[in-house]
């Protein structure tokens, strides 16, 4: 048996699978059935400061290659949002990540300053979905100086109330030169990074009526045909950075898990595994992990990470 577990930014995972956010994560019910499927750890679905309504349906399609969505970040509030936080910490039974959204800088501090006194694990800030451009505009993920000064306001606010509750910044791929974004991030303090968002954002045509699938029309393409990009993102960013880094991107099994960790992930963000494979994906990707590391004389995963000769 190989030591799965793993450490992110000082806080310990049993392995290192973890919820990606947007998938099964609204209520403390589903987190914790997530963890109880062998999750190392949970992400949230992004949270506003007050409801935000999202697109209208069709909101997802899958096929054996791809999904794609266009959710539109449909979300109850932070209010809300605490309750669901403050059940599950009750009884947490693997570390929570609480990703935050907002339209503007301001906003993303506010719900910053709530999140960050309750004793979850870190916050991660999605500056990069793709399909509330129109509500608006581009997302700070893909302009530099946007991401430096998202980043600096919100791990300024954190430290006032919580000095070890790590701020990771959710990149996106949608950008000419996201080392250069990560980079200017990491100036402003950022303690790590999740990427990649989904890729995009793509359409698909219903031949019949010849109209898009999904009623925002396009959405952000996520599954195994973005993981080669992920991986190669991942590794940019960790070779620039260095700083631990949640990979995630079309990770179906084990074997993708390893790769994203030689890239030089620390955590492996697990999305549309879950409607690949079922909700114990994360337990079948960590024995898949295992296997192999037995197999390969690895005795803990932390002897992988950015072992890729590049
Ligand atoms: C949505 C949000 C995302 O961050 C993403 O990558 C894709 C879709 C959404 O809710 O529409």
């Amino acid at each position: 048996m190989a030591d799965l577990k793993i450490k992110f930014c000082g806080k310990e995972f049993l392995n290192p699978t973890v919820l990606a956010s947007g998938v099964l994560g609204v209520t403390a019910s589903s987190w914790k059935n997530v963890a109880q499927n062998g999750a190392g750890g949970i992400t949230t679905k992004s949270v506003w400061f007050s409801e935000h309504h999202g697109h209208p349906s069709p909101t997802i399609i899958t096929t054996p290659h791809y999904m794609m969505n266009a959710m539109g970040l449909p979300d109850a509030g932070v209010e809300k949002a605490r309750d669901e936080i403050n059940v599950y910490l009750k009884a947490k039974p693997a570390p929570l990540i609480v990703s935050i959204v907002g339209g503007k800088i301001e906003e993303f501090v506010k719900i910053a300053e709530q999140i960050a006194q309750l004793d979850i694990d870190a916050i991660e800030v999605n500056i990069s979905c793709p399909n509330v451009e129109s509500e608006f505009g581009t997302p700070f993920a893909c302009v530099a100086a946007d991401a430096k000064t998202v980043t600096k306001k919100v791990k300024s606010a954190v430290k006032k109330i919580n000095p070890n509750l790590p701020v990771i910044i959710k990149l996106s791929p949608n950008t000419e030169d996201i080392v250069n974004i990560a980079n200017s991030c990491a100036e402003a303090g950022a303690d790590g990074f999740c990427l990649i968002n989904t890729l995009g954002p793509g359409l698909a045509i219903n031949l019949e009526t010849r109209i898009p699938i999904l009623a925002n029309k396009v959405g952000g393409i996520s599954g195994p045909a973005i993981k080669p990009l992920a991986v190669k993102l991942v590794n940019d960013v960790y070779r620039a950075t260095k700083l631990p880094i949640i990979g995630t991107g079309g990770v179906l099994t084990g074997e993708d898990a390893l790769e994203m960790m030689m890239a030089g992930a620390t955590l492996v963000g697990i999305g549309s595994a879950v409607y690949y494979r079922g909700i114990d994906c994360f337990r079948k990707i960590a024995n898949e992990m295992n296997e192999w590391c037995d197999k390969n004389g690895v005795k803990s995963l932390t002897e992988i990470i950015g072992t890729v000769k590049r």
